[in-house]
């Protein structure tokens, strides 16, 4: 062969590599509404800036009539690129090319560009969509599966990793992304179950659908195994390139800073409204996370999941920070199993990757329940407490309301290493609230008096003008500044930046024991 033979044969190779399984089946892919391992790949990265490799390699399966059957990339495109600029590894599974299934060489490939997003602090992003296992290769497809599972599990805290769903994720491949640090799912197309309807049906005699068993709603507001739920593949990957703005490109760098064109010492008049006179009365914590953050932008996290509780990031001051809130609007803010995990996750998280805290409290405590006793509330309540006193980034507090009992303690308080405290005038801080403490602590004097609903009234009264205020805490250090809220963003932006310089460590150890 000639020079120009030779270019003609990489041409011929690189257009039967692109086809994947096939026109046919690019045109099944298309009709179910899903876009190729390549178009998502095109959509997501800057132009021209995908560098593929691995491009021609193939099973080495001889079982099966496997031999017969090769397709360069074997079910799997690889590589790097950009997204804004900024450097990003992945893999996209090709689902025309035997189901996208997951082979000795094809675990290979993505256990490749693994390591170099490790080796070279980047975010490694997969795009998944795949039948598992490839049946015809048996033990190797398993032990590819673990070589991935071990990297997501090293990776962790040093480099975001995000899971994309956008077709089936059966068996033990819902492991990965279960390791990663996000998973978006799109609606309708995707699914990730351990086991199917059909063996659920011979095992337990439960009938379910693949999409109520493992369906993008079912995984983002039943299970929390997602984090978001996206109408189209497209969103998904609009979403992907959103969420790695507020993310640095490993744990020793910051977070993208963004121009600032919002006033940092814009205040909102509207906020001294917001928390109602009236404790039993509930209101949107989210009006007063958006009036806060720059240009009032909140990109919530979880935001179909234990809805008690708010998880999410935006900018202040132009800095990524990460927003918990307990949701006064849903359980009225009780922390409940859901609620824990979803916050103690998010809390560990932001701090792996250096976003600053900032978090609005307005919690009656955790849910009573024998099914929350049963479930472990102590435990995964306990979550909270780890995540917030491990964490070192930043930590802002906001107490807008209630601050009661053990959920004081644990919401970011002082005590778990809260670095700038603020209550509202509103704020109530106290072992519990007004009724059922004089219930306690009065029940003789009530049931003694001759008119004890009034007595109940007036004791009520005297407790929460007393106690279920923010100046017993503000006269103790626990409350660094009571604040009006119309000046809340001034406020967050000030301690923030005094803290975004924050120096902390933890003792240094192997690791701690996590009550998981
Ligand atoms: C080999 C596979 C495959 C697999 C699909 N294909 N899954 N080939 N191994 N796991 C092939 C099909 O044979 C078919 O090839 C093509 O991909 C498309 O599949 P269809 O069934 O025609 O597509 P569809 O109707 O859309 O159904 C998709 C599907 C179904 C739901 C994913 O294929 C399916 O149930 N596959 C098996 C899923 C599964 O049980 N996997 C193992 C999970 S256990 P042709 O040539 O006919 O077009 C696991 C263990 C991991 O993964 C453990 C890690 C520790």
């Amino acid at each position: 062969m000639n020079i120009e033979e030779k270019i003609k044969e990489l041409e011929r190779r690189n257009l039967e590599a692109n086809l994947g399984g096939g026109q046919a089946r690019i045109d099944q892919q298309h009709a179910k509404g899903k876009m190729t391992a390549r178009e998502r790949i095109e959509y997501l990265l800057d132009k021209d800036s995908f560098q593929e490799l691995d491009k021609f390699v193939v099973h080495r399966c001889h079982d099966f009539g496997m031999e017969k059957k090769k397709i360069p990339g074997d079910g799997v495109v690889t590589g790097y690129g950009s997204i804004d600029n900024r450097k990003v590894f992945l893999f996209s599974q090709d689902f025309t090319v035997f189901g996208g299934s997951l082979s000795g060489p094809f675990g290979e490939k993505v256990c490749k560009v693994m390591d170099l997003a490790l080796k070279n602090g980047a975010p490694f992003i997969g795009l998944n969509d795949s039948g598992g296992a490839r049946i015809q290769e048996g033990i190797v497809s398993l032990g590819s599966y673990g070589e991935i599972f071990k990297r997501n599990v090293l990776a962790s805290g040093v480099v975001p990793q995000i899971s994309v769903i956008m077709g089936p994720c059966a068996g033990g491949a819902v492991y990965s992304p279960a390791l990663t640090d996000f998973t978006i799912m799109v609606k309708n197309t995707s699914n990730m179950f351990i086991t199917g309807p059909q063996v659920i049906k011979a095992v337990t005699s439960e009938e379910v659908t693949p999409e109520e068993l493992g369906g993008a709603m079912t995984h983002n507001s039943k299970s929390g195994v997602a984090q978001f739920a996206e109408d189209s593949d497209q969103d998904a990957l609009d979403r992907v390139k959103v969420l790695l703005g507020y993310l640095p490109q490993n744990y020793r760098e910051k977070t993208p800073t963004v121009e600032c064109s919002d006033d940092p010492g814009r205040t909102d008049k509207a906020l001294n409204k917001v928390v109602p006179t009236n404790p039993k009365k509930p209101y949107d914590i989210k009006e007063i996370i958006q009036s806060v953050l720059d240009d009032n932008d909140f990109f919530e996290v979880q935001k179909h999941f234990a809805m008690n509780m708010v998880t999410g990031f935006g900018r202040l001051n132009g800095l990524a920070v990460g927003i918990v809130a307990n949701q006064p609007k849903v359980l009225a803010g009780c922390l409940d199993i859901n609620a824990s995990m979803k916050c103690a996750r998010f809390v560990r998280m932001c701090d792996c990757f250096n976003i600053p805290l900032v978090t609005f409290v307005d919690v009656p405590g955790f849910l009573p329940g024998v099914n929350q006793e049963y479930g472990g509330i102590i435990k995964h309540g306990a979550k909270i407490i780890y995540a917030y006193c491990e964490a070192t980034v930043p930590k802002i507090t906001v107490i807008t309301r209630k601050a009661y009992g053990g959920a004081y303690d644990v919401m970011s308080s002082k005590h778990h290493g809260g670095d700038i405290n603020y209550a509202y005038p509103t704020a109530e801080l106290a072992v519990m609230g007004p009724d059922g403490a004089v219930n306690i602590i009065f029940k003789k004097e009530i049931e003694s008096a001759d008119d004890p609903e009034t007595t109940r009234d007036r004791l009520v009264e005297e407790y929460r003008n007393n106690f279920a205020s923010p100046f017993k805490a503000a006269e103790l250090g626990y409350i660094d500044q009571i604040i009006f809220p119309e000046n809340t963003r001034p406020r967050l932006i000030q301690a923030l930046m005094m803290l975004k310089d924050k120096k902390d460590a933890i003792p240094k150890r192997k690791h701690g024991n996590t009550p998981l």
